[in-house]
């Protein structure tokens, strides 16, 4: 056990080179091969077959009795500082109840807790039987719509930059969006208490954000001290809010709840779970405010989309915020930004560790290896999305709506992985996007000293688990006027 983590230690310190640059690999390695066959790239003497042909990533998706995905999500555990023993019991399959707890109500096949974790994921976020995710989309909408109030922005000592009675003159589109969907995600998963624990929590979010790379590739801990400080920081303030009485903590959501008793019932002590739950902290958190950030980068730098828009919002009733039946029926060309946003500005693949010889794409891929189903490089094939693919176009998915069904798009993953938060992060986007522009005249605003501002770039050689980040210190300024004032 011992020997294997080492190896995976150097395994994936000896990634890193190939992840900061793997786009422009996986291209080569696709350059003389138009068929888009399995190929296989050798990383310290581990095999990954990359595998990049919609024919075959299906193969993939469907085939769960020789490939697997736990040993990712142990790693994730791991690299996220849960010990190695925490790891071994949450994996054990039954799970090694304490001798005074008997076996519980919420697991009746005796799944691991790994398992566990992703079948709670499914009850919480999807519909089916027993679904919890009415009250937590009904929670998350209603934070969204609360902490965009102009009374909440106006004095929000967190959004920066000078003010007027009615409007915000210049502050950061980024961390707008942030202040409003990090504190949203925050207070849905694990209710009140725990921000209040942490004032500093939207900034050591961010610290995490920016440095989880370097947890997840295992940097050596000299070039890690921000990774490891932000990480720590978080496991501290998840520990302490275990540590309260559950009466507390009755506004947390259900998933929380019985991941909780779950972890309890093996013995897991508050600062375990804290450290087993850090990268859900950094699922829910991580990716829709990123996402509200690139759409609105597009709307508001191109004003014939920005009026198009605005339109769409507005049609039904002008005279009130768009309801999320108009926003998900009756705004095609919104809907179509935000397929265009997950196409060009997610970067993340899908893992599977080869269990026995498997057959794909009409070649054996050996036992041991693993494969890679590196999305990005699908997202931009000119075979697919035409001869502009590698161009943003907002009207991309009205023009071409079964786009959105191709096998060759996949922003939330896919198969037994595929993203259980894809619906619920719509609509935290259209919630966004739709209460802030009916509420608000964004506009961008010139650089200091005069002209225009630059595009954010975005930041592609960072390993991601969706959304892309902007290069360090790239953002857009923008003023925030409340509407009819
Ligand atoms: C724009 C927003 C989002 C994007 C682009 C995104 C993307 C992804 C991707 C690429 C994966 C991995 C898929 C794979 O390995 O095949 C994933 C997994 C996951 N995401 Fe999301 N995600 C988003 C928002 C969310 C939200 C808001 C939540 C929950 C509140 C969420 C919950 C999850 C969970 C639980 C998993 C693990 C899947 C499982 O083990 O069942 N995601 N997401």
């Amino acid at each position: 056990m011992m020997q294997r983590h080492y190896l995976i230690g150097y395994l994936v310190r000896s990634a890193i080179g190939f992840f900061n640059s793997s786009h422009a690999v996986i291209q080569s390695g696709l350059e003389n091969n138009p068929n888009r066959d399995p190929f296989k790239v050798t990383i310290a003497g581990q095999g990954f077959y990359i595998v990049t042909n919609p024919d075959h990533v299906i193969e993939v998706y469907k085939n769960k009795t020789t490939l697997s995905f736990d040993v990712f999500v142990e790693d994730l555990m791991l690299s996220c500082g849960a010990s190695r023993e925490t790891v071994a019991k949450m994996a054990m399959s039954p799970p090694p109840y304490v001798s005074d707890t008997k076996a519980s109500s919420l697991n009746p096949h005796g799944k691991s807790l790994v398992g566990l974790a992703v079948d709670f994921h499914h009850t919480q976020l999807l519909p089916g039987p027993n679904s919890q995710v009415a009250p937590l989309t009904s929670a998350f909408l209603g934070h969204i719509t609360e902490f965009l109030a102009w009374k909440n922005i106006r004095d929000d000592a967190k959004i920066k930059g000078p003010r007027t009675p009615t409007s915000i003159e210049r502050t950061s589109l980024l961390r707008f969006c942030g202040r409003v969907l990090i504190e949203a995600g925050t207070r849905t998963y694990w209710g009140e208490r725990l921000w209040q624990l942490a004032p500093n929590m939207l900034e050591t979010f961010y610290d995490l954000d920016h440095t989880v790379w370097k947890l997840l590739f295992r940097f050596p801990p000299m070039f890690s001290k921000d990774a490891n400080l932000a990480r720590d920081t978080i496991i501290d303030i998840l520990g302490k809010y275990y540590k309260l009485p559950l009466h507390q903590r009755e506004d947390a959501a259900w998933w929380t709840k019985a991941m909780e008793a779950e972890s309890r019932a093996i013995g897991l002590t508050e600062q375990e779970m804290a450290a087993t739950i850090l990268i859900i902290y950094f699922v829910v958190n991580g990716n829709t405010y990123k996402m509200c950030f690139w759409v609105l980068c597009h709307i508001l730098s191109n004003p014939t989309l920005h009026t198009a828009i605005k339109a769409e919002l507005s049609a039904s009733n002008p005279t009130a915020e768009p309801s999320m039946q108009h926003l998900t029926t009756h705004c095609p060309l919104l809907d179509s930004t935000l397929s265009e946003v997950l196409r060009l500005y997610t970067s993340s693949a899908s893992m599977r560790y080869i269990d026995a010889d498997t057959p794909i794409g009409g070649k054996l891929l050996r036992k041991g290896n693993r494969i890679m189903l590196p999305y990005r490089s699908m997202h931009e094939n000119p075979d697919v999305f035409g001869h502009d693919a590698a161009t943003f176009d907002a009207a991309r998915f009205v023009k071409a709506p079964a786009l959105r069904r191709n096998a060759s798009y996949h922003p939330f993953g896919g198969g037994a992985t595929l993203c259980a938060g894809r619906f619920l992060a719509r609509q935290e986007v259209l919630r966004f996007i739709g209460t802030a522009l009916y509420l608000y005249d964004i506009e961008l605003v010139e650089k200091v000293g005069g002209g225009k501002q630059k595009f954010p770039r975005v930041d592609g050689f960072k390993p991601t688990f969706g959304m892309m980040a902007t290069l360090e210190g790239d953002d857009f300024e923008v003023s925030i006027t409340a509407r009819g004032s």
